[in-house]
């Protein structure tokens, strides 16, 4: 039973300059389901629309970026609704404030730094949930701190008094305090040097555990994705062109683009020279007929440039968009 059913979903940028109309095809046609208790990864180069995306599932997106097409159905206990006919704000902050929550990108900067952390987690709490005992609001925090191991000092400190993957725990945090049933988290590590990766990552790990939540996890990292994830979307230029469990991505990817990304990750006792990606992703402006990725893939022959293969399942569990692993057009 998924959680999010994502079908067909299409969200441009569309700016209108001195009347040259532009439009940026961030999110073109994507199709997942994410199931509960699962930590669902979306990877892909910079650029090709994994924030986009997540903002439109979680009810996000402002313009200039529309929502063209698609549904966006969350499943919690027997209600079914669908983020995109929401009618307004208030709809959506109900459903973010009780089961849905975000850690956008480069959220460690966002506390507000002249408040101490205690005042930020009032100030989000109270938004979502009536604060009328300052002993009972505390002992949710304290609870809370203590089963992802933070110390409840931090309540009192300014931000610039954390150090930066402190920050980023707290942020998380706070996104988990009121045990949301989804989580997205947008380069939640990107900003943190290796060894404190590794510690925010045990943390998503252990909420994950501890919550029986879902969690949305988007980092162009594949080392974090090694790392966390159960199940990995690989993203090019608006769409997703491979998708699988974790290990067979890592170990029998099937769509170019994806050999492509794990050849630049290091591997233990592998002398080899890294290889980073050639060439670069197009431009969501203009994007290349055919397949997308066709402009940089070694396997491109005539009809890769002309027609768009779809995504399809060629073993259970297992979607690719590549006419060289049995792709349609
Ligand atoms: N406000 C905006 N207006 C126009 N284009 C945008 C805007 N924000 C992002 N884009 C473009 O949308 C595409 C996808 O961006 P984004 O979703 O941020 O990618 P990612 O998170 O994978 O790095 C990029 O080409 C980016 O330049
Ligand atoms: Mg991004």
């Amino acid at each position: 039973m998924p959680v999010l059913d994502v079908r067909d979903l299409k969200a441009y940028y569309i700016t209108d300059r001195y009347g040259r109309i532009s439009r940026v095809r961030a999110v073109d046609e994507v199709s997942f389901q994410v199931h509960k208790n699962e930590i669902y990864g979306i990877a892909g180069e910079s650029g090709c629309g994994k924030s986009s995306l997540l903002k439109v599932v979680s009810g996000l997106s402002k313009p200039p970026l529309r929502i063209l097409d698609g549904e966006v159905i969350y499943k919690f206990d027997d209600n079914e609704l669908n983020m995109l006919s929401l009618k307004d704000d208030k709809q959506r902050r109900q459903l973010r404030g009780t089961h849905i929550s975000s850690i956008p990108q480069a959220s460690m900067n966002v506390l507000n730094p002249v408040k101490r952390i205690e005042k930020s987690f009032q100030d989000f709490v109270s938004v979502h949930f009536e604060i009328n005992n300052k002993a009972q609001f505390n002992e949710m925090v304290r609870e809370h701190l203590s089963a992802l191991g933070l110390d409840w000092d931090i309540m009192h400190a300014y931000p610039h008094q954390l150090s930066g993957g402190m920050r980023q725990r707290v942020i998380i945090a706070l996104a988990t305090i009121l045990k949301p049933d989804i989580i997205f988290a947008d380069e939640p590590t990107t900003a943190l040097d290796v060894v404190v990766q590794r510690g925010v990552v045990q943390l998503i790990k252990k909420i994950n555990e501890e919550q029986h939540n879902t969690i949305i996890m988007v980092t162009h990292d594949m080392a974090i994705h090694a790392n966390l994830c159960d199940r990995l979307a690989i993203m090019y230029a608006g769409k997703i062109v491979e998708e699988a469990d974790a290990h067979t991505i890592f170990h029998d990817a099937k769509h170019p683009y994806t050999t492509m990304l794990l050849k630049s990750l290091p591997k233990i006792g592998d002398e080899s020279e890294r290889e980073s990606a050639p060439g670069a992703p197009p431009s969501l402006v203009d994007v290349p007929p055919g397949c997308r990725f066709h402009p940089r893939c070694p396997k491109a022959t005539e009809l890769c440039c002309k027609e768009e293969p779809q995504l399809i399942e060629i073993e259970k569990g297992h979607r690719v968009a590549c006419f060289h692993e049995g792709g349609s057009r």
